[in-house]
């Protein structure tokens, strides 16, 4: 996501900022800024739309000094990425600016109750309700900028990681976090805030990691550290030791690894703001389709490529279980050349991480041309099919660096569900208490995925003991097919092991021939419908001496006789279970292949957007 840095001490804050700009680039952003007092007092800024490299070449021309800053690198979530939403962004006199990471959930009420009392906004973002919020307290008495820090915070709902600086105030950088990341850098007269440790790790290697809810105030001389009521807590100082590779990767051995990990985060954070605060309906914003089209509709068309082709697939399977429209799943470079009976009562989506796959864009242009409206899962604000699609819903997964995807496929089975429902309510399919348990349910699959996490080191015993296989079948059946499909891809495209995704009543069909006791079996087998099927299908491949490896519900003995191996996960309603399951497959794919020496984060042959035919 968006990278902060924040700098006071008495050297020229603008190339320190830039340099830990820099150092937060491998993050991904779309547009940067920085701002300063300068030596007259003056809050001073610039930003721009691009690389950083646009911002440098501003600041030689036009220079900004002082010796207290702020900088920041955006990766648009409210908001095209432009000039005019970069970060900072200020109070109304331009006297007090703000950087911030995160999502701001209940921006719109607070926008519109700002607006009430006469302010006018210049960008689209949420942060800018911020930094009038803080602008807002200060006139209603708060004697400083850290007190009415505090009392904005409190109004707002989401994630936040935020510095502010004021004019009148000119010695000081208040910071705070809630759910986003945050640290404060300490130096010798001289102090630092930052999103992530690689933005100051060659200044400092003393860090306090601040905690949810707390305000730090940070001057040349020292760090002042309170909880949201005011009370000062102390923070331990922690000296980092990694090297900067490592803390690019947030302390893990790989993007990717660090990506499995973010998976809650980024499941939480795509559905944050899209459940209605009576818990009674899906908000999805402005996807430019009526009602009626909705009431109306005959077909949906999900297209899509690679893992987004097997997220879209699990959706197929959301929207026939929970609506009555027919849906049809193809590939992007299918698609294009078909002759699709597309007509007035059919809606295509297409889902897509980067938003620039080449035959997905082609795909989508066809259907608009037939007259198709087109929604697009997105995760990447500002790409092309972001811009070409009639309505989008964003997967809010943040930059996905390592090629082989991850928190971006749970982030869109997140959406595709959130979807569904929507869809499903609109049409009168969904009733009042279902859809009240399958929302709560959908809530608390970021803390069980997080217990999968912990699961960690079992996985990788497990996946050290196969790595020298030459070839995995994935099997699942229902929602867990078209995810046996995702885990058999994780494990080819960065293992190089020859591995397919079945769906396990196909197995006696053919593939069970390959069956010997060299090959493994990863079985997909929580879902309590078909759990006696599933349980057959895995006693054919014991009865050929596969080797079993089984995902299953915890609590679940029965499976443990017959596989070789079992990884339990938490048990939840199997619709959503694909985004809890899919979380032992990508570290059994992950540590497979690190037990193989390949090059996970960049594996041979592949590039992270495939933006050719
Ligand atoms: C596999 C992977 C690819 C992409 C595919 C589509 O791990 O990342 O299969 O899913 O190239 O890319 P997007 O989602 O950017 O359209």
């Amino acid at each position: 996501m968006c990278g902060i840095i924040g700098y006071v001490g008495d050297k020229e804050a603008v190339p320190i900022l830039m340099d830990g700009l820099k150092r937060l680039e491998y993050r991904g952003y779309d547009s940067a800024g920085i701002v300063v007092i300068d030596a007259c007092g003056e809050v001073r800024m610039m930003k721009r739309e691009g690389k950083l490299k646009v911002l440098e070449d501003g600041l030689a021309e036009h220079g900004l000094r002082g010796t207290l800053g702020l900088g920041h690198t955006r990766w648009a979530t409210h908001g095209s990425p432009s000039e005019v939403n970069a970060h900072p962004h200020f109070s109304s006199d331009g006297e007090i600016a703000v950087v911030h990471n995160g999502i701001i959930e209940n921006f719109l009420e607070l926008r519109a109750e700002l607006e009430g009392k006469g302010h006018t906004f210049a960008s689209e973002t949420d942060t800018e309700v911020i930094v009038r919020l803080v602008e807002e307290a200060l006139k209603g008495g708060a004697p400083d900028l850290e007190a009415a820090v505090r009392a904005s915070l409190r109004k707002l709902k989401g994630q936040y990681a935020v510095g502010l600086l004021r004019r009148k105030e000119p010695d000081k950088i208040v910071a705070a976090r809630l759910d986003s990341p945050l640290i404060v850098g300490l130096g010798d007269g001289e102090n630092y805030i930052a999103s992530d440790v690689p933005a100051i790790l060659n200044r400092t290697r003393k860090v306090i990691y601040l905690e949810n809810e707390e305000i730090a105030v940070v001057t040349a001389d020292g760090c002042r550290v309170t909880d949201i009521e005011g009370n000062e807590t102390v923070r331990e100082v922690k000296e980092i030791t990694w090297d900067i590779d490592a803390a690019e990767k947030g302390g893990y051995e790989k993007f990717m690894l660090k990506e499995i990990h973010e998976q809650p985060q980024a499941v939480s954070k795509t559905i944050m703001g899209r459940i209605s605060t009576d818990g009674k309906e899906i908000l999805m914003g402005d996807l430019n389709v009526t009602p009626e089209e909705i009431r109306g509709l005959r077909k949906i068309f999900i297209i899509s490529c690679g893992t987004a082709f097997y997220a879209s697939n699990i959706g197929r399977y959301l929207l026939e279980h929970y609506t009555n429209i027919a849906v049809e799943v193809d590939f992007s470079s299918e698609f294009r050349y078909r002759n699709p009976k597309l007509s007035k009562q059919t809606l295509v989506m297409t889902v897509t991480q980067s938003g620039e796959t080449a035959d997905t864009i082609a795909s989508l242009r066809m259907a608009k041309e037939k007259g198709c409206k087109v929604i697009s899962v997105v995760n990447v604000v500002g790409s092309t099919i972001d811009r070409e699609s009639d309505g989008v819903i964003y997967t809010r997964a943040g930059p996905e660096i390592g090629v082989a995807s991850t928190k971006a496929y749970t982030a869109q089975l997140a959406a595709l569900f959130l979807f569904t429902l929507w869809v499903g309510r609109m049409r009168g399919e969904i009733d009042d208490g279902r859809f009240r348990e399958l929302v709560d349910e959908l809530q608390r699959i970021p803390a069980k995925v997080e217990r999968v996490l912990e699961k960690e080191r079992h996985i990788r015993s497990v996946a050290e003991k196969y790595y020298r296989a030459t070839n995995a079948f994935f099997l699942g059946r229902g929602f867990n097919f078209p995810n046996a499909m995702e885990g058999a891809l994780k494990l080819k495209e960065i293992s190089y092991m020859h591995a397919e995704g079945y769906a396990a009543g196909e197995m006696k069909h053919g593939p069970i021939a390959l069956i010997d006791e060299h090959f493994p079996v990863v079985c997909i087998c929580t879902g309590a419908n078909k759990y006696d099927k599933m349980l057959s299908n895995i006693k054919e491949v014991q009865a050929r001496k596969g080797r079993i490896i089984a995902i299953a519900t915890e609590g679940d003995d029965r499976v443990k006789d017959i596989a070789d191996d079992v990884i339990y996960v938490p048990e939840t309603v199997e619709p959503l279970s694909p985004l809890i399951n899919v979380v032992p497959l990508q570290l059994f794919a992950y540590y497979i292949a690190l037990e193989r020496g390949c090059d996970i984060d960049k594996p041979r042959n592949l590039a992270k957007s495939v933006t050719v035919e």
